[in-house]
């Protein structure tokens, strides 16, 4: 007999998303009526840059609505293609080594399913965004974390006796960081990238959160180091806050991109058509969007202060580095006496405050919680806090 439910068996290791069930818990709260603080999604609670809006509207109003390239619209890949000339120095041609996706996710899903084959063995730093993992097993790979340094920087010692012990086929990286918020040091990125490149493996780079960094501190792309064996990820969702409007893009050496265009190709055929052309047009006026990146991140900059110094006072959680990008604190609840799902819990259900067990990120950070403060401003941030440590005094 038909199994109709059946699902395939390239799902038997992929597990829901267990960040999914704390929004879920937190909607029920607060459909109780609990006033609910969600510093669980990495999303913003900003407004979209007027620039975009209007140039989205005036596509859309102008009827500039169909299917476009499938890589994009040459004047989007051309407008990336030069600011990576202009910040890093970097030559991309726009044409065949740039390629326009809905989202970073959806680049990071083809570039998984056009480069790995089954058994293949990927390295992921830990911790980091689960999707890196799960994407990379749905295409069958087999996936070994290596945990960052205490202090969360890479590495590379851990990743060279990995290297040497195995023929590895892609290195997944991500800095700044979700969920540390910390910021890889160009020195190791760089080692990295050439360790990697002498053993013949990728190194897949996402760098979504690069212009979310704060206390001056540079970004380094990866394919600074090299080229040749480097695919950089990256997104317009957080620096344009774009998040619901999936927007992102990859960058790899012609013959690298041909199999991951190719899997775009029948993945989504393209991103939509008015917020490709609204993305060039803000990449063509830098000073308004370098005025509006500056804007938003000084909010975020604040926030993070806030964020450091009232969760770092209370009792049993631990934040051993200050975090310097992307929008997380990452502190360990293991003096609380709970781990973090049990921690995540109880704050939920006694504070009326969302966080995220750190298992989402690695299985050895159960003992962690994730704090988001994309979305609450100071004053929702002291007060979670203070709801939090009144819990913990007590
Ligand atoms: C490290 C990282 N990469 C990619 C994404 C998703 O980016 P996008 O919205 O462009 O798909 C996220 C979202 O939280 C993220 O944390």
């Amino acid at each position: 007999m038909l199994d109709y439910t059946r699902a395939a068996s390239r799902l038997d290791h992929v597990s829901p998303s267990g960040l999914r069930a704390f929004f879920d818990l937190g909607a029920q709260l607060a459909a109780k009526g609990v006033d609910v603080i969600s510093l669980g999604i990495g999303d913003l609670d900003l407004p979209l840059p007027r620039i975009i809006e209007k140039a989205m509207i005036a596509a859309i109003k102008q009827g500039r609505i169909r299917y476009t390239s499938n890589k994009g619209i040459p004047e989007l890949r051309l407008a990336i293609a030069e600011r990576y000339k202009e910040t890093f120095g970097l030559k991309y041609a726009w044409d065949e080594e740039v390629l326009v996706t809905v989202g970073a996710l959806e680049g990071l899903f083809d570039i998984m399913l056009g480069l790995l084959n089954p058994g293949d063995r990927v390295l992921i730093q830990e911790p980091t965004f689960g999707y890196f993992k799960y994407q990379a097993l749905l295409a069958g790979a087999e996936v070994e974390q290596i945990p960052l340094s205490p202090r969360f920087d890479l590495d590379i010692d851990r990743f060279a006796e990995a290297l040497n012990q195995r023929k590895t086929r892609m290195i997944v990286i991500n800095s700044p960081c979700n969920p540390t918020g910390s910021i890889a040091s160009r020195s190791k990125i760089i080692e990295l990238v050439e360790l990697a490149r002498d053993h013949d493996c990728l190194v897949v780079s996402d760098e979504a959160y690069e212009f979310l960094r704060y206390d001056r501190k540079p970004h380094t792309c990866a394919a600074e180091a090299c080229r040749d064996n480097v695919i950089v990820v990256s997104s317009f969702s957080k620096a344009f806050v774009m998040t619901g409007l999936r927007l992102g893009y990859v960058l790899a050496p012609a013959s690298i991109m041909k199999p991951i265009a190719q899997l775009h190709q029948y993945n989504v055929a393209c991103a939509a058509a008015p917020i490709q052309e609204a993305a060039a047009v803000a990449l063509r006026d830098p000073k308004a969007m370098n005025a509006f990146i500056k804007r938003n991140r000084a909010i975020l900059n604040k926030r993070r202060k806030t964020a450091i110094e009232h969760f770092s006072k209370i009792p049993g959680l631990s934040l051993p580095y200050k975090p310097l990008g992307a929008f997380y604190l990452f502190p360990s609840c293991k003096g609380t006496g709970m781990n973090g799902y049990d921690f995540a819990t109880k704050v939920l259900n006694e504070a009326g405050v969302i966080l995220i067990p750190g298992d989402n990120f690695g299985k050895s950070f159960s003992d962690y919680v994730r704090i988001s403060y994309s979305s609450a401003p100071p004053n929702r941030l002291l007060e979670a806090a203070s709801r939090i440590k009144h819990l913990t005094d007590n």
